[in-house]
């Protein structure tokens, strides 16, 4: 058995439900998830989509570690301490204080974004804030004969941030996006150096984004405190890519 203590949420009041199940093999939260809607409670509210990593829409805290409900075993989850009670935001594989284990798994919606319902977020915020910094090639006018041809090394470096699928578990887990809804997030600077360091990118769209970015919303309002690089659940690393940005803002006030 496992029991889901579940966050609910509609337009008028919040409260917690529980729910025990049988825990069958390789069993995911998602795959719980579906067991409560489908057999003891349908008015459940939940996000998902592809069941593999790969939409991202899933995301959620799962016993205070924002991580995606399909990729998430509840045989995993069930050992942890749910952390219930806490304002803190942890990642995966941190002991709690007490150190103990239970049976329970807590599960809430992602933090910093406005609830819809039960686990349901509403994204647009997040995503007006990536849109924000140009997510885009600005294509020239000419396309050269042959296509683009990328050096194999720059391809890797830029690999590395292409891997997110906007899942908003960084921006969930981000202090600075708990206390000021204008911060970018790390998913949005991630892409910012994500098309930075892309060689087809024209120099006035490069530098035109390294000054949008060039703001306490943006790079500089990041406590570098990593826990956005330790929950993604794609290994992108927007910390990384906020001290490389901030580099190249100083670079180039330097010269
Ligand atoms: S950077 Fe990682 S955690 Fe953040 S939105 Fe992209 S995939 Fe999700
Ligand atoms: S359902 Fe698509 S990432 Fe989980």
């Amino acid at each position: 058995m496992v029991y889901l203590k579940i966050k609910r949420q509609d337009e008028s009041r919040e409260w917690y439900d529980t729910f025990d199940i049988e825990q069958t093999p390789g069993m995911t939260v998602l795959e719980a998830l579906f067991y409560v809607q489908e057999h003891m409670d349908g008015s459940l509210c939940f996000r998902y989509a592809c069941r593999g990593a790969v939409c991202g829409s899933c995301g959620m805290l799962i016993n205070r570690v924002p991580r995606l409900a399909c990729r998430t075993q509840v045989g995993i989850a069930k050992k942890e301490n749910t952390r219930e009670g806490s304002g803190d935001i942890f990642v995966a594989g941190q002991k709690s204080e007490s150190g103990e284990e239970n049976e329970e798994i807590l599960i809430e919606p992602l933090p910093n974004l406005k609830v819809i319902r039960d686990l349901i977020v509403d994204m647009d915020s997040f995503y007006n804030l990536v849109d924000s910094i140009k997510p885009w090639i600005s294509s020239p006018e000419e396309h050269p004969e042959g296509g683009n041809l990328m050096d194999p090394d720059m391809r890797g470096k830029i690999e590395k941030y292409t891997n997110c699928i906007l899942c908003a578990c960084c921006h969930g887990s981000c202090p600075v996006a708990a206390r000021d809804d204008t911060y970018l997030s790390p998913a949005t600077l991630a892409k910012a150096w994500r098309m930075h360091l892309d060689p087809r990118e024209d120099d006035a769209s490069r530098q035109e984004r390294l000054d949008f970015v060039d703001s306490e919303s943006g790079v500089w309002g990041c406590d570098l405190v990593y826990k956005c690089v330790a929950v993604c659940p794609k290994k992108v690393p927007p910390t990384l890519g906020i001290k490389a940005l901030r580099e190249q803002i100083e670079k180039k006030k330097e010269n």
